[in-house]
């Protein structure tokens, strides 16, 4: 066979995977939307996610080593910071709370060496303090760990454990499964949650595997759209322009999620965590603070605690906002809140030390001539001159501004 004819027969076998590969996709959704007609409009609808979910995870800072002490030393400190008050109020246990072996009767327990009082006890103190339990598991046959089992072909029993334990939101994996599509896994525990007796937040975490965006409305509260963050600028950054392609799909009770928080685990400089903060609470992510809890330093307060940036994030109209601005390194990040109010953030991206971004109306969805009022955020200023028609301002590298704009005539 001459080369051509190899090249062409590679040419036709790419098309033809490309072409199964869509099918495959076309059809699982399909099956998502077969229970759609047949349940309801939203298998979960449970009510919660009503805004992004806030509170704090233990993977980014302490990965597997984790125990029952770390988690209510959390709890303490989240209620001492004040953090709970703004609204951390979600303590998420992450991978390796589990013996790798369920009991005599096919019950998850905790590992006894790390979690001696059990998970229930460790539910019971967290709601002491008026804060709520998360816990982890994963749609396969093990954890990504490993450490510990997934709940894959034990969902019904896990959702029962779980909602007897008083959980109150599951973040659900994808590792270790039996090669099966997301969109024919996920529904399951979706359905055993329903069943189980108590509402619990469902975060999907399939790492945007197959577009969650398309159909986790119906079956989570939010769904990851990428894979792990780690505590790097490139990380924070590409993670947020991946979650950005989606922002259509988030609503009030579904958020797109581009994971956890990296602020304050020492990584990035300061205004790279005030970009990541920044960036998360704009896109309506969830926020997760993934840092010890119980060592935050002023910095991290500092951030973390912007109640104006937290109330962007918060904000009851649920529309994520999208990049309506590109120039090189320059960006306009903008989407509108409630009471006809728009945040906008001017991001310069790139190493040059200063650029000037301009805002125009035009780009950010105000009607031409509207004078309008701007706050920003990060100096907790309101400007001085109202604005008509535009807003600049020159921003550091790796830096942002953030501002909420408000008519006012
Ligand atoms: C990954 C997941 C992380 C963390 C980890 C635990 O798949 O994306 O957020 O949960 O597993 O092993």
């Amino acid at each position: 066979m001459g080369r051509k004819n190899v090249g062409e027969m590679v040419v036709v076998l790419v098309t033809l995977l490309h072409i199964w590969l869509v099918c495959v996709t076309a059809s699982s959704l399909g099956n998502i939307n077969n229970y759609e007609e047949h349940l309801r409009r939203n298998l979960l609808a449970n009510g919660l996610g009503k805004t992004p979910p806030m509170g704090w995870n233990s993977w980014n800072h302490f990965s597997c080593q984790i125990d029952e002490k770390i988690i209510r030393q959390t709890a303490d400190a989240l209620v001492s910071t004040g953090l709970s008050k703004l609204g951390y109020t979600y303590v998420n246990i992450d991978d390796c709370w589990a013996e790798l072996n369920r009991d005599n009767k096919g019950n998850l327990v905790g590992k006894k060496s790390t979690f001696p009082s059990g998970i229930k006890a460790l539910a019971d103190y967290v709601h002491s303090k008026g804060l709520k339990l998360g816990i982890y598991s994963d749609a396969g046959y093990f954890t990504c760990s490993k450490k510990m089992p997934g709940s894959l072909g034990h969902e019904f029993q896990d959702a029962k454990t779980f909602a007897s334990w008083g959980i109150d939101y599951l973040k659900y994996d994808n590792c270790n499964n039996d090669g099966s599509n997301s969109t024919v896994r996920y529904p399951v525990m979706t359905r055993a949650l329903a069943k189980a007796g108590r509402p619990i937040f469902f975060s999907l975490c399939e790492w945007g595997q197959m577009y969650p965006a398309l159909w986790g409305a119906k079956v989570g509260n939010s769904w990851r759209t990428t894979n792990d963050i780690n505590d790097s600028w490139e990380s924070m950054i590409s993670r947020a322009d991946l979650n950005e392609v989606y922002a259509e799909h988030a609503r009030p009770g579904g958020w797109n999620d581009p994971d956890m928080l990296e602020v304050g685990n020492g990584g990035m400089t300061k205004n790279e965590y005030i970009v990541h903060f920044s960036l998360w609470a704009i896109s309506k992510a969830p926020l997760l603070l993934g840092c010890d809890v119980r060592n935050v330093t002023k910095e991290t307060m500092e951030i973390v605690s912007n109640k104006e940036v937290i109330a962007v994030n918060q904000d009851l109209l649920g529309v994520q906002a999208k990049k309506v601005r590109m120039e090189g390194d320059a960006e306009i990040w903008a989407g509108p809140l409630s009471g006809y109010r728009v945040a906008v953030v001017f991001l310069n991206r790139g190493p040059q030390k200063h650029i000037d971004i301009t805002a125009n109306w035009n780009d950010i969805g105000i009607p031409p001539k509207t004078v309008v009022q701007a706050r920003d955020l990060w100096e907790h200023k309101t400007l001085k001159t109202p604005f008509v028609n535009k807003l600049r301002a020159t921003v550091e590298s790796h830096a942002c501004k953030m501002y909420v704009l408000k008519p006012v005539a």
